[in-house]
């Protein structure tokens, strides 16, 4: 392929890109972005194993990689359950740091790559060896902590060293001194020594990041560590004078960090307040997710039957799913719920908060899957105001979310973030197993409130008996 078709494949990509990132936007386009990308991504690798930069010998070599990556891919993609989805986005957004790291390691050894560089130009290509390898590095190490916080193998609290903000500034220091170092350097081996120290600094820097942040915030950590992944790549295409991977990079960097500050408004945060860690530990000291809380008073239970004829009485109806909806897999007996409803003149409608569930947007992908019509399923602002007037609110296994301490108890660790209002609603319905906290370990004291009705059980379980019972 001549380098000028690879430049016409190239645009041709980063139009699909762009086209795929405004179908994202939208539930109803989405599955027509996520075509464009995967179109866009095959022309991409195409254009480029087949462009000026391969020759023939490299080609049985990405060949093999190709295969062994996508063997991997497409393992993963089908083994791993909807719940386990965040760990596994953190996993991937370390292999683009790692590949940052490499790559950055590579090119600063491969005495071709640095052909032609002379002066002010050689002084440049240095310096995005050295920040494309810091990015990488901290990018690699951020998501591995990232990985084990969501996936439990690390506790969720936040760590809190002493003087941790000084210890970040001390290392921060350290790296533009070693980075002066590194550009002073006569020969590969003097570069050597600077790039190993910033590369281990970096590598603490990300896990110190990561671990200071704990409880409800990390979500943002999530979609700052994806902005991570694609600043990432940006370095490794200035590194490999690749366009096309600079543009797709600042587009994942910039659209991540626009995902960020959105996760940020919708939990009433600023972003360097959740950079800076250890909200709400001060105050108090969030229990573990899923560790019983301590009881504040009492509880009503309900029965399936008793709640299905809640539902069949009233004139609104308002669910909120949570994370536990995705673990019992309910999606489906919820449309089902709610095709009967609406088959009876009910008016059925969802409120989804900007971070329910584990993932931005995990709750729409699980509705969606169970074809719930998109003009019924609201965002939390749209319909806050509407519960006041909504006969029964159920909240289908989410706890954080609904939580009115964040509005009452400015202690709470996670006061301050908007909530879905459901105790405003005639009668409110909490389904879930039993008493324990949600993610940011916290008590909910919506389950003791008079209006409020507790269905204990498994969502799926409890959901097909109040649709046997509303079928009946
Ligand atoms: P949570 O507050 O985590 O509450 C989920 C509830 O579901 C739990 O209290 C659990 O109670 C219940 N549950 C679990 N399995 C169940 C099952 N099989 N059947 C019925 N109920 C079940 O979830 P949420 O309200 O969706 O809030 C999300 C939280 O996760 C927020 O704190 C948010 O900050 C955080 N977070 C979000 C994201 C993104 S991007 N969305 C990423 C990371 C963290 P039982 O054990 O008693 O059943």
């Amino acid at each position: 392929m001549t380098s000028s078709l690879a430049t016409v494949a190239y645009i041709g990509a980063t139009i699909l890109f762009i086209l795929s990132l405004g179908g994202l936007s939208n539930q109803e386009t989405a599955r027509r972005g996520n075509l464009y990308g995967m179109i866009g991504m095959a022309l991409a690798v195409l254009a480029t194993v087949f462009g000026p930069q391969v020759t023939v010998a490299g080609i049985p070599w990405i060949v093999g990689a190709l295969v062994v990556g996508g063997a991997i891919g497409l393992y993963a993609a089908r083994s791993v359950q909807m719940t386990q989805m965040p760990e596994l986005v953190a996993l991937m957004h370390s292999m683009v740091g790692m590949a940052a790291v490499l790559v950055g390691y590579a090119t600063y050894v491969d005495p071709e790559a640095t052909k032609g560089f002379e002066g002010a130009a050689h002084t440049i290509h240095a310096m995005e060896i050295y920040i494309g390898i810091f990015i990488g590095a901290v990018t690699f190490s951020g998501s591995i902590a990232a990985f084990g916080k969501l996936s439990g193998r690390i506790g969720g609290s936040p760590l809190l060293l002493p003087a941790r903000h000084w210890i970040n500034l001390a290392g921060l220091l350290a790296v533009v001194y070693f980075g002066r170092l590194f550009l002073q350097a006569e020969t590969i081996e003097e570069g050597m020594f600077p790039l190993f120290v910033m590369s281990a600094i970096a590598l603490l820097f990300g896990i110190h990041m990561v671990m200071a942040i704990g409880g409800a915030d990390m979500p943002v950590v999530v979609s700052m560590l994806n902005s991570y992944s694609g600043w990432a790549a940006a370095a490794t295409g200035f590194m490999l004078s690749n366009d096309l991977l600079i543009v797709t990079g600042a587009l994942v960097g910039s659209s991540g960090a626009i995902l960020s500050y959105i996760m940020c408004n919708a939990m009433n945060r600023s972003f360097f307040s959740v950079i800076a860690g250890g909200f709400g530990t001060t105050a108090a000291a969030p229990k573990p997710a899923g560790g019983a809380a301590e009881p504040q008073g009492e509880v009503s239970p309900i029965l399936a039957a008793e709640t299905a004829e809640l539902l069949r009485d009233a004139k609104n109806v308002i669910i909120v799913p949570g994370y536990g909806m995705a673990v019992a897999q309910a999606q489906h007996t919820v449309f089902e719920i709610t095709r009967t409803l609406r088959e009876k003149g009910v008016n059925v409608r969802f409120g989804i908060h900007p971070v329910a569930g584990r993932m931005p947007g995990h709750m729409n992908v699980l509705l969606a899957e169970a074809k719930v019509p998109y003009d019924i399923v609201f965002e939390m602002d749209e319909l806050n105001d509407d519960f006041p007037d909504t006969d029964v609110a159920i909240v289908i296994g989410a706890n954080d979310i609904v939580n009115p301490a964040a509005q009452d108890d400015p202690t709470s660790p996670i006061a301050g973030m908007p909530v879905l209002e459901v105790w405003k609603a005639r009668t409110s319905i909490v389904m879930k197993r039993s008493m324990a906290s949600g993610y940011a370990g916290v008590d909910n004291p919506l389950f003791y409130k008079d209006n409020n009705r507790m269905l204990f059980g498994d969502a799926k379980k409890m959901l097909d008996e109040v649709l046997v019972a509303l079928k009946a």
